[in-house]
Order: structure tokens, then sequence, then C-alpha cells
């Protein structure tokens, strides 16, 4: 059985011999205005509006998103199948990105469980959720790579690195497409935007494009994914959604992707603006000849296609492709037998505990100096500071879909069900968000003098991450940063928890406060999570998806890189680097703190020579040296010693996450399929080169043991 085969989908593909004869008559009866029809998608407003209404009578319409609620899905659903001509159905679609009502910690969050069945688990359970309300499609997993934190988006996403991105994409498109749909996107490279401004062009080398951003995608396309969707971004000038190369030949040519590809938002209008169409028919044109078979937003292809195709200068072929690409899916979707697809979401209790579950696997402990975490329960008054500590609103981070405020539980919630009798709670805000006013810190600071420990709550709103969010500055907001210097002037010991959705800059914090806590935005169970993780329930075992900056300078600043003919050298100032900082990051990606240590010894190579075709296995002993239980991700990273073209110093190949007792050791064996090793040579055709690959294994990209293999012809 084919490894697409793995979903409920497949009964429906194996069926596909009649199926594709049932859609080519179908085909052969639609006339032009209703081919174009199922090319068009529009944005509803919760409920589909009369006028969209009567465009589904005339089936004019393939899709609507943005309607919400089965109470809503289904009367247009039965306009569709009923009083439409041909009785198409539609696809109904949303952003459910991160849950549906429950929401799950952000991507970027849940990237640093390192976990991918967690990821799965957080995609089925949401998808089953949004179809219980009437959701048949999402547009996510959103799998681009982000090497740059200004760029709001990169929450959105699995961080910098295509081996991780790669077995999260399709770990949540296994996980969506259990229930519905799913959509990988912005087909691509909208993560390279210069300078980390949304929307902004790229100018990314068709190496780094198939090295570094592609990989997710491919991964999304193997999994099966029912579709993507071409990004806003040019690339080296050329538009995404007018992309040939990336929507026909890597996409369907290389990588025989049989889908369909949908627009971004009016991003086929924008061939205009972009100034590679001058008018509304020649953009539609450039995005449909390209393989942009869905047209979100933009009514270009249903109102400016028509006379093109009759006139020849669209071939009724390219219409009739991409119109088969539409009705397959919705055959595979199988909305031709059961168009209203009536789902009940899983029992609340159950995604309570899973996000819980996956919230605390998703807090990073980035500092713990002299082990102030966990605090105890009872050690007397503590004080919550901040205003994100009883915030109910922000955890849930920027593309909530239905989330509510009122199911999240908050920090200063979470604290509270912790402590034992006895033990008091006071809580100040201290200040909002982005306020430029102090008033509130005198009673932050009293709150503070009277406590043992002052937990302080800081970050960012939850859209100043996620689209149109970019920032130029990665501080905390408004006046945040004196609020935590006021309240680490008392001396009572200060344990910092961030909550933000991008690596944030905060020199003052890394260097003075001596227990700091990365919980991102992790959604309804945000407090409860955080609070397992601050008293000691959880042991924390997330690892940075992303590297952290020390300055905003170094930005972008990612672990692998390439070497440069002059590596950085402290001794030689003709060296790459910085006269006013150190090269290094402030956190580098995959470091993460436990409340206990792990050592690392012994490793070993199954092979000390290997061909393309074998697999060589790493050994390594991990001991939990410390008296808690914990779990760490072991990491294990290659570089490619010699080769025809300079070789990034260290690419993550392999990763497991190791639960040890107290004491315990354990041999850990990580496989790297030699085959894997590849990149794109002088001549751009994928290659595995002979010769030396030396292999780190080890907690992040910054450390590890060392061993070697060859790679023999
Ligand atoms: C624009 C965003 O870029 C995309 O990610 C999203 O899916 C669409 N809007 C639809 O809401």
């Amino acid at each position: 059985m084919s490894r697409l085969c793995h979903t409920l989908f497949c009964a429906v593909l194996l069926a596909s011999p009649a199926a594709a004869q049932n859609l080519d008559s179908l085909l052969g009866r639609m006339t032009l205005a209703e081919k174009l029809g199922q090319l068009n998608l529009l944005s509803a407003n919760g409920q589909a509006s009369p006028q969209q209404l009567q465009l589904v009578r005339a089936g004019k319409l393939g899709g609507l998103f943005n309607v919400i609620g089965a109470e809503n899905t289904t009367p247009v659903q039965r306009v569709a199948v009923t009083e439409s001509r041909l009785k198409i159905p539609l696809l109904f679609g949303l952003d459910v990105i991160h849950g549906y009502r429950t929401i799950f910690p952000i991507p970027l969050g849940e990237a640093s469980s390192f976990d991918p069945d967690a990821a799965e688990a957080t995609a089925r359970a949401a998808g089953q959720e949004a179809a219980a309300f009437g959701i048949n499609w999402t547009y996510a997993p959103m799998v681009d790579i982000a090497r740059d934190p200004r760029w709001g988006r990169i929450a959105e996403g699995s961080g910098e690195d295509p081996y991780l991105g790669s077995l999260l994409a399709a770990a949540r498109v296994r996980g969506f497409q259990q229930t519905i749909f799913a959509t990988a996107k912005h087909f691509a490279g909208y993560g390279a935007a210069e300078a980390g401004r949304e929307y902004n062009e790229t100018e990314i080398s068709q190496r780094t494009m198939r090295e570094i951003y592609l990989p997710p995608f491919k991964a999304a396309v193997d999994a099966g994914v029912a579709s993507l969707m071409s990004a806003f971004n040019d690339i080296a000038g050329v538009p995404a959604s007018g992309n040939a190369w990336l929507t026909d030949t890597v996409l369907r040519r290389e990588w025989g992707f049989t889908g369909f590809v949908v627009s971004d938002w009016t991003s086929v209008a924008e061939l205009i603006n972009h100034g590679v169409a001058g008018s509304r028919a020649e953009a539609g044109r450039r995005g449909l000849m390209a393989g942009v078979d869905m047209d979100m937003q933009s009514s270009i292809y249903v109102d400016s296609l028509a006379a093109l195709v009759r006139s020849n200068r669209i071939p009724l072929r390219v219409v009739d492709s991409a119109v088969m690409r539409i009705l397959r899916a919705k055959k595979r979707l199988g909305l031709f037998r059961d168009p209203y697809r009536a789902h009940t979401a899983p029992p609340n209790a159950e995604l309570r505990a899973l996000a819980r579950r996956v919230a605390g696997e998703s807090i990073v402990l980035l500092k713990n100096e002299r082990s102030p975490l966990p605090l105890d329960p009872n050690a007397g008054t503590i004080a919550v500071i901040g205003p994100l500590a009883d915030n109910k609103e922000e955890p849930l981070g920027p593309w909530h879909t239905q989330g509510q405020a009122s199911d999240v539980v908050t920090v200063l919630q979470g604290v509270k069900s912790k402590v034992v009798a006895g033990t008091q709670v006071v809580y100040a805000q201290g200040s909002g968000i982005e306020d430029s006013a102090t008033a509130g810190f005198a009673e932050a600071v009293a709150a503070a003098r009277q406590a043992k420990v002052a937990i302080l709550v800081l970050g960012e709103r939850g859209d100043m991450s996620g689209e149109a969010a970019s920032r130029s500055s990665l501080g905390l907001p408004g006046v945040q940063e004196q609020l935590l210097e006021a309240v680490a002037a008392t001396g009572t010991p200060v344990v910092l928890v961030l909550m933000n959705g991008r690596p944030l800059i905060l020199e003052w914090a890394w260097d003075h406060v001596p227990a700091i806590v990365e919980t991102w935005f992790l959604g309804v169970e945000a407090g409860n999570a955080t609070a397992d993780v601050l008293f000691g329930a959880v042991n924390p075992s997330g690892r940075l998806p992303v590297t952290f900056p020390r300055v905003l300078g170094q930005i972008p600043l990612y672990y692998n890189h390439r070497n440069t003919g002059r590596p950085p050298d402290p001794n030689n100032k003709y060296t790459s680097k910085y006269i006013d900082v150190p090269v290094t990051p402030r956190y580098p990606f995959g470091f993460g703190l436990s409340y206990t240590t792990f050592s690392y010894s012994n490793l070993k190579l199954s092979a000390a020579r290997a061909r393309v075709a074998d697999t060589v296995t790493a050994t390594v002993t991990v001991t939990n040296a410390g008296n808690r239980e914990g779990t760490d991700v072991v990491q294990l990273y290659v570089r490619d010693e010699v080769a025809s073209l300079s070789r990034p110093v260290r690419e993550l190949k392999a990763f497991r996450r190791v639960a040890l007792r107290p004491a315990e050791s354990r041999t850990v064996e990580l496989r790297i399929a030699v085959r894997d090793l590849w990149f794109y040579g002088l001549d751009m055709k994928r290659v595995v080169e002979p010769g030396t690959f030396r292999v780190f294994v080890g907690p992040s990209s910054a450390e590890g043991l060392e061993a070697s293999f060859e790679c023999i012809p």
C-alpha cells in the first residue's frame, strides 16, 4: 500500500479509476463559466453573504472560507448540492493553525518539543474539532523556514531547521488529514523576507531554496498533503504566485504532486503590484499558467479569464487541468458521497489534557543559575507580576480561530492551583504590555518586597507576531523592561516567564535574571503548563527550534551557516566577526535546560566507511547525572568536511527524546542514512559526495561529542 494511504482518504484513492471516469464526465458537462467557478475561492464573514449564495447557485464558487459553524456551512452546502446546476459540493476552509476552539501552543512553541508525535496529535485533534464545526480544509501547516525573528510569522512555523521542519510538516499533515484537508504554505521562500519585513522581496539562490526552504514542502507532499498555498513574496523578481518553476517544474514535475495549489489572499491580483502584470486579466493568466489552480479572494479567474480562454491566450486544457485537480480533491475528501461530513469533536477533557501535555513539552528553560527553579509550593509568599500574568487573551497567540479568552488558564491561576494552604500568592499587573505608564510599578515592587520569590510574566501581545507583525526591535514592548529591573532591584529573587511569538533580545535579563523560562504562546492550558514547570511537576524538556541572537545587529543568525574562508578567531582581527559583540548566539538552536543534568559519553559509529546506500548508526551513552527524572533531546548533527561546495558547519540529521530516571544511563541509537547527506552540486543535481563526514552528538547545536566516517564511492 502506498505511503499516501495512511489516512481516511486511502479508500478513495484506491478507488481512483472509476472516480476519474466520473470526474471526466462531470468536466465534460461543465460550461467554461462553471469551470472557472470551481477555481474561485472567497472569504465569508462568519456566514456566506446573499451575493455569495448567489454565486454558489450559479456554480461560480469552488469553496468558501471563514464560514463558521456547521449551522452555517450546512445550508450553504445544501445550496451547492441541490440548487446549482451540477451539484458540485464546496470546500469550506479556515485557518486552523494551532487549534480550532481548543488552542494548543503556537507552532514555533510546539516545535520546541522536538516531538513530531505531539505535533501530529494536536493537528489531529484540531482537525477533528474543526470538522465538527463544518470545516473540511485548513490552511495549515505553515512550513516556512524562518531565520529572521523580526518576521512575525516565525511564530507560525517550526523555526530555522529544514530537518526538524520537515518532520513536523509531515506529522501535522498526517494529523490534520485524519479528518480534513491540510495546506502546506506558503510556497515558497516567504520566510526569507528581506530585513524581516512582512511581504517583502526575497533573494534566494536556487541551491538555498532547494536545500533549506523546500524540504518541508517536499515532506508535506510525501505525506500526502492535499493542497499547497502559493506565497505573497517574489524570489529574485519572480512572484511565487506566478512562478512556473515553483508550482509546475518543481512541485508537479519533479515531486509528482497531484493535489491543488491555492493562492494566498489576493496574491494573484497582487501580481499587478509586483509589476509583472499590467491588468487583472494578465495577472490571472500568469497565475493560472504558472500552476496556481484556485484564486483566493481576487475573483480574477472567474471574472476575467473567460475571454482569454476563448481567444486561446489560455489553452482550455490548462483550465481543465486546474478544475480536475479541484474536483479530484473534492472526491478524495469524500464530498461527492457525503457533502456535509458530520463529525463529532473529541471530548473536551481529552482535548484539554492534550493541550496541557504538549504545552508542558513546549516550554524551554533558558536559564536557572543556582537553581531557583523549581519553586517550592510551600516556600512562603509568591508574587506574580506583569501584564501577561493574569491575561486570558494573549496566551491564545496570533491565530486563534475560535479560541476563547474565557477558556484560558492564566499563569496566576496556574500558580494559585499549585501552592499549598498557607502560601500566599500576591498579584500586581505592574504595567500594560505596551504602555508607557509606570504608575503600577509601586504596587509591583511592594508585592515583590513581601514575597520570597517574584514571578514576572512578560512578553508580547499575541498579535505582535503572526501575519503583518514584523518588528524592528526585539526587546520587551512598553515599559516591561523597566518593570523587570524595578522588581529585581528589590533583591527578591526573580523568575522571568516569557510569553512571545519569536526570539526576543533581552540583553539585561539574560545577564541579570537568574531564572528564565520561554513559554511562547501556549494556548488554553498556558497557566497550568507553566505552573507544572515552575513547580517541577513537569521537568522542562523543550529545546529551541530557532537561534536566539545576542543583539539585533547579528540577524540573520542561524546554526547551519557555512564556514567562510575566515572563520571567527578571537586572536585574529581579520576573521569573520564583529568588533563589538561575540559572533555566537545568546542561546543556540537546540538549546534548553532541565532540572536535572545529562552527560554524554562513549560516542561510536557502526562503521568507519559507508556507501551511499548504507545507514550508519551512532550510539552514545546518555546519563541522567542529577537527582530528578528528566527527558533529554539527544541531537545528531553532521558536517561534510570537504565537498565541491562549501557546506554548513552543522546540519541536524537525527534526534531523539529520551526519558531517564535519576542516575540512569541509556545507550541511545541515532541513524544516519547516508543518502540523506545530499546537497545540490555545482551542476544543480542532488549528490552525496564521497569523503569525510564529521558527526556531532550532544544536547544542542553548539555542543557534542565528535566522531567521523568516510563515505566511499
Ligand atoms: C493570508 C495569510 O498569509 C495566509 O496564511 C492565510 O491562510 C490566508 N490569509 C487566509 O486567511
